[in-house]
């Protein structure tokens, strides 16, 4: 009887070492597991990313004479290279009317460039010929129109430049992406696929108009 009593009370205390064993072990694997979550917490810190700066002119109380987070534009001064001075090559217009003329000479180069040009930035949505069918429009973009319709045959060759540089309804501006050089070699090209969708024979110089009356 005694000897068994003995082992209960044996048991017992083996069995609450135990489980103080497996609680410190438990706290043990608690505290892994804070530091883990604290320690990769500090790895997610993304201070690098976010730190205190301001855009040029934006209100700042870092300069005190003029409460902006950089030096004033100094009045009556240009950057050098921003002069643009140049409206009909640089805005397409002078005053309010769109230029009609091609403010550069328009080379064979030229409409190589543009064509270039066009096929990266344009085609996409107005379609390598410019009827308007690019691939993002089958794909839902709304449809511009047709460069072959007479409003846009007609238009001044400062239209395109213009529609270019300032966006026009839901087509965005390109100033950003093609330069002015760049904008005149495209609204050059565009004025070849125009004339291609609209001339006869007779603009075919006559020493190759049978070429092209040939039978395939
Ligand atoms: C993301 C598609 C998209 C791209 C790329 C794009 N356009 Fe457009 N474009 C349009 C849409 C859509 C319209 C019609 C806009 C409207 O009427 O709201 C339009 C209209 C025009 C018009 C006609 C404006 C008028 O008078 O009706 C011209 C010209 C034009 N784009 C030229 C260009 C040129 C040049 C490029 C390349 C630099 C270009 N677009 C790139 C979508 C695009």
């Amino acid at each position: 009887m005694i000897s068994l009593r003995r082992t209960v009370v044996k048991l017992r205390s083996k069995a609450r070492k135990e489980i103080a064993g497996l609680a410190r072990s438990g706290a043990c694997l608690r505290l892994t597991l804070a530091a883990t979550i604290a320690l990769s917490a500090t790895a997610c810190r993304r201070d690098m990313f976010h730190q205190p700066y301001s855009r040029p002119l934006e209100k700042s109380d870092f300069f005190r004479d003029n409460e902006m987070g950089s030096r004033p534009l100094v009045a009556h001064t240009v950057a050098r290279g921003h002069l643009d001075a140049d409206s009909a090559f640089y805005r397409g217009k002078i005053g309010t009317n769109l230029v009609d003329a091609f403010p550069m000479a328009v080379t064979r180069e030229t409409l190589e460039r543009g064509r270039e040009r066009f096929e990266i930035y344009c085609a996409p949505c107005h379609g390598r010929t410019g009827e308007g069918n690019g691939l993002i429009v089958q794909r839902g973009y709304p449809a511009p129109p047709s460069y072959h319709i007479d409003r846009l045959r007609n238009a001044p060759v400062g239209h395109f430049y213009d529609v270019m540089t300032q966006g026009y309804g839901v087509m965005y501006s390109y100033a950003q992406r093609v330069e002015p050089m760049d904008r005149w070699a495209i609204a050059a090209y565009i004025r070849v696929l125009q004339q291609s969708h609209n001339s006869t024979l007779a603009d075919v110089p006559a020493d190759q108009r049978a070429a092209l009356e040939r039978p395939k």
